[in-house]
């Protein structure tokens, strides 16, 4: 990779899905797993803040800024449940990751493939600090642009062979069966949450609804079961109805963002949270026995982000997969900006002249 400092390696969408084909998806996300388990064990040295949230009728636009010291990273996202109805993507998202000493960006990428990657590999880790053991079916509730990475991480990471399909549109179902078919999960469509969550240890829900949603009810999770509520991500939008948060051990990414954004908005402000991170060091404890109900409130958290970017920065070493973008105005004298720009005069001058 480029060692210019004003030249940035920029991953456009082309460029990441040529990366995550060649890297192979569920290595990919086993990998990114590896990367957010091994940040969040060094969890306290971060720079932390709830994500800075633009609210409108129709969605949210996001900023999820985190650093570590060493590197800076953030990614812009939006939420647009309605988007899909108009054909277009309900997330999109594109990031940057900064060297700390220099404050020059190092990485600039899109980041839609690559949070359904990270959003997907973050849930399975947590399925596998908090899941049954030998778990091997999942309920996947919302079909949609994240459900098959869900599916294959949980393949890759957890072990799941069986993925039980229900989407309000069928045709989502559809899309995601014909998507998994060569995948060597087992797929089963569904035509109610019930029949999905029938034999089911986890039960992840994806849903997009700009309201507060239930999704699942309580008498639809028996003992023992994990659940993955992936859906609900922004205030007043959830997908539990509240008596199943009270019957669940809850496990939360970032407590003062996900008190604001999680299914645990419909809680008490001081209602007891476990954070994965002291899971993952072994501050606290997970699953404790087989028959308590763990329930993974994501709604993604920047330093998730932050693996995400640190990992494609590694893997893009040694490859073709990124194009070189003049970002930084980086004149030889630092002071010397306007100079650059009396000499570009000149020089674009002389170009026009010898044009003509
Ligand atoms: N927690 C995180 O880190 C994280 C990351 C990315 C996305 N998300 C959230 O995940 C959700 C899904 O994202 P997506 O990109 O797959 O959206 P999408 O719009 O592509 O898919 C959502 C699917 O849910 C279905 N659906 C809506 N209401 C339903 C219901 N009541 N029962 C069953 N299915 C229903 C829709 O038909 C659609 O197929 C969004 O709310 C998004 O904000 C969370």
């Amino acid at each position: 990779m480029t060692k210019k400092l004003n030249v940035v390696p920029f991953v456009s969408v082309d460029n990441m899905m040529k990366l995550v084909l060649h890297l192979g998806v569920k290595r990919t996300m086993t990998e990114i797993a590896d990367y957010i388990e091994a940040d969040f064990k060094r969890w306290p040295l971060f720079d932390k803040t709830p994500r800075v949230a633009s609210h409108s009728d129709v969605g949210v636009i996001e900023l999820m800024p985190t650093s570590d010291g060493e590197m800076y990273g953030f990614k812009y996202v939006n939420g647009h449940p309605k988007n899909m109805k108009e054909g277009l993507q309900t997330v999109t998202a594109f990031g940057l990751l900064a060297d700390v000493n220099t404050g020059y960006p190092i990485l600039l990428t899109e980041m839609t493939i690559l949070t359904a990657l990270r959003t997907a590999a973050m849930s399975a880790l947590a399925a596998k600090h908090l899941a049954p053991k030998g778990a091997t079916t999942m309920a996947m509730i919302g079909n949609g642009a994240q459900a098959e990475f869900q599916a294959l991480a949980f393949g890759a990471i957890c072990g799941i062979d069986t993925v039980r399909l229900y989407d309000t549109d069928p045709a989502a179902t559809e899309k995601c069966i014909r998507n998994l078919a060569n995948s060597g999960l087992a797929t089963v469509p569904c035509r109610s949450p019930e029949e999905a969550v029938e034999g089911a240890q986890i039960i992840t829900t994806c849903t997009a609804d700009k309201q507060y949603a239930t999704i699942l009810t309580d008498n639809l999770v028996g003992a023992g079961v994990h659940i993955n509520a992936v859906g609900g991500d922004c205030p007043g939008k959830t997908e539990l109805h509240r008596d199943i948060l009270l019957r669940s051990s809850i496990f939360v990414e970032y407590p003062p963002q996900t008190r604001i954004e999680g299914e645990i908005q419909q809680l008490e402000p001081d209602h007891p949270v476990t954070e994965l991170w002291e899971v993952m060091t072994g501050a606290a404890k997970g699953r404790t026995d087989a028959r308590q109900i763990t329930l993974f409130d994501s709604v993604g958290f920047a330093i998730e982000d932050f693996s995400a970017l640190r990992y494609v920065h590694d893997r893009l070493k040694g490859t073709y997969f990124f194009e070189e973008l003049d970002m930084i105005a980086d004149p030889d004298e630092p002071r010397d900006l306007y100079g650059m720009l009396l000499r570009a005069k000149d020089a674009w001058q002389s170009e026009l002249i010898s044009a003509v």
